[in-house]
C-alpha cells in the first residue's frame, strides 16, 4: 500500500500538486471544429501508434507515484477517453490506491451507454462531466463535425444521471458567432435537471483551432444573458483552485457555473498536473514540452527515481499562462503548443 502524502511538493509559487489529469487516448470520434478541426486531424493525421501508448499498468504506476506525491484528485481524459480499451479495468486499478479523494472522467458521452455508465461507475468512477455545446440538432452538427446527433449525447447524460454518478457537470464551450444563442437553450435545460451546466470561455490552446480574441464571449456578458430570464447569485468555491466559478439559482433550482481561463485567469490556484497518453508529464495547459516519463519508465528506473522525477519537475514549476496571456492585452503568441485533444483540457 502507498503511503499517502508523506510530504507535499510545492512549486516556485507555493502550489502544492493535488489533481492529475489522465489523458488516456489521443483520439476522438468527434471533430469539433475548435478543438479536432477536420482539416488537420483527417484521415492522414498521424496519432500516436498503440505501442507508445502508455500501459494500463504503466498509468496506474504514474498515478500512484503522484498520490504518493500530494495528489488527491484524478480526472481520466482523452481524446475521448471511452475509446480507449480496458478502460474500465485501469479505472478499477486507480480507485484502488490509497489516498485518491476524487475520480472523475471528462467525456463527450458519445458512446455512455447505460451498460457502459454501470460498468464505469461498478469500477470505481465517482464523478463524470460531460461536453455539450449546444441542444438544436443543426448547431450541434455543425461544431461535432461528423453529424453526431445530439439526442445520442442527451441519452447519455441521462445515463449518467440514471447510474448515480455524482453531480454529473455539463461544460459548454461558448463561441460568439457559433453556439453563443445556445447559452438560454442549456440553461432552461439543465435547471433543476440534477446535472450542473457550466459555461466554458474559449480558450487560446492549442496551435490548430484557429482561436480569436473576437470569438470569446466573457463569462460576464454570459451571465448577463442569463439573468435576463434566471435570477441568480454568486456561490463561494467548493476548495483553493475550484476550476468554475458557481452560482446559483435564487429560486432554489440548482447550480450553474462559469470558466473564465480568459477573463478571470485561475493560475494563482493551480495545483493540476497533466500527463499525456503517451506519459509526459506537463505542467500546463499551454506548455509546449512535456517531461518524459515513459522513457523511465521503460528503462526500468525504480518508483524511487520516478517519484524524485516528479518532485524535481514541480519544484521547478512556475507555468501561469492565463495570467501572462491576460497582461499581455489577450494577444497571442506564436509559440506552438499542444493539443487539447492531445492532453485531454
Ligand atoms: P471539476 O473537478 O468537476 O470541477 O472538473 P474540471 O473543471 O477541473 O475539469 P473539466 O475536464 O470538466 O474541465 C472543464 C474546462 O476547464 C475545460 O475546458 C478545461 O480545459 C478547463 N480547465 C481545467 N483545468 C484547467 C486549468 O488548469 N487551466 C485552464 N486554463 N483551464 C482548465
Ligand atoms: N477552449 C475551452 N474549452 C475547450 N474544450 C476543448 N477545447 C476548448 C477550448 N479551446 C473543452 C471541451 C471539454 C473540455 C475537456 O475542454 O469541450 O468539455
Ligand atoms: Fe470535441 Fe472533446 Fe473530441 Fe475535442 S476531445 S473533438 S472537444 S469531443
Ligand atoms: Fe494552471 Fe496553466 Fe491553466 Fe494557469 S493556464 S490555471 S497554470 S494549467
Amino acid at each position: 500500500m502507498v503511503e499517502s502524502q508523506p510530504h507535499q511538493v510545492r512549486d516556485k509559487f507555493n502550489r502544492p500538486i493535488r489533481d492529475l489529469r489522465i489523458s488516456v487516448t489521443d483520439r476522438c470520434n468527434f471533430r469539433c471544429v475548435y478543438c479536432m478541426p477536420r482539416e488537420v486531424f483527417g484521415p492522414g493525421y498521424a496519432f500516436v501508434p498503440r505501442s507508445e501508448l502508455l500501459r494500463l499498468e504503466e498509468i496506474h504506476r504514474v498515478a500512484r507515484i503522484f498520490v504518493q506525491e500530494g495528489v488527491t484528485k484524478i480526472r481520466i481524459t482523452g481524446g475521448e477517453p471511452l475509446i480507449r480499451r480496458d478502460l474500465e479495468q485501469l479505472i478499477e486499478m486507480i480507485s484502488g490506491i490509497d489516498g485518491i479523494r476524487d475520480l472523475s472522467m471528462t467525456t463527450n458521452a458519445s458512446m455512455l451507454t447505460l451498460e457502459r455508465a454501470r460498468s464505469l461507475y461498478g469500477a470505481g468512477l465517482a464523478r463524470i462531466n460531460i461536453s455539450l455545446d449546444a441542444l438544436d440538432q443543426e448547431t450541434f452538427q455543425e461544431i461535432n463535425d461528423v453529424k453526431f446527433p445530439v439526442s445520442d449525447v442527451l441519452s447519455g447524460i441521462d445515463n449518467a444521471l440514471a447510474t448515480g454518478f455524482s453531480n454529473v457537470k455539463i461544460n459548454s464551450v461558448i463561441r460568439k458567432g457559433s453556439n453563443d444563442h445556445s447559452i438560454l437553450d442549456l440553461a432552461r435545460h439543465f435547471r433543476g435537471s440534477g446535472a450542473t451546466l457550466r459555461f466554458i470561455e474559449f480558450m487560446d490552446v492549442g496551435s490548430t483551432n484557429q482561436w480569436q480574441r473576437e470569438q470569446v464571449m466573457p463569462a460576464s456578458k454570459m451571465i448577463d444573458i442569463i439573468k435576463t430570464e434566471f435570477p441568480i447569485a454568486p456561490v463561494s468555491p467548493n476548495y483553493e483552485g475550484e476550476v468554475a466559478k458557481r452560482w446559483r439559482y435564487l429560486d432554489g433550482s440548482g447550480e450553474i457555473g462559469f470558466i473564465t481561463s480568459v477573463t478571470q485567469p485561475f493560475c494563482r490556484d493551480c495545483s493540476r498536473a497533466r500527463i499525456s497518453a503517451v506519459g509526459k508529464i506537463y505542467t500546463c495547459l499551454f506548455a509546449s514540452n512535456g517531461h518524459d516519463l515513459k522513457d523511465l519508465i521503460r528503462e526500468g528506473a525504480s518508483d524511487a527515481v520516478l517519484a524524485r522525477f516528479v518532485r524535481e519537475i514541480w519544484s521547478n514549476r512556475i507555468d501561469r499562462y492565463s495570467e501572462l496571456r491576460s497582461d499581455a492585452s489577450l494577444t497571442r503568441d506564436s509559440a506552438a503548443r499542444i493539443e487539447m485533444s492531445y492532453i485531454g483540457g
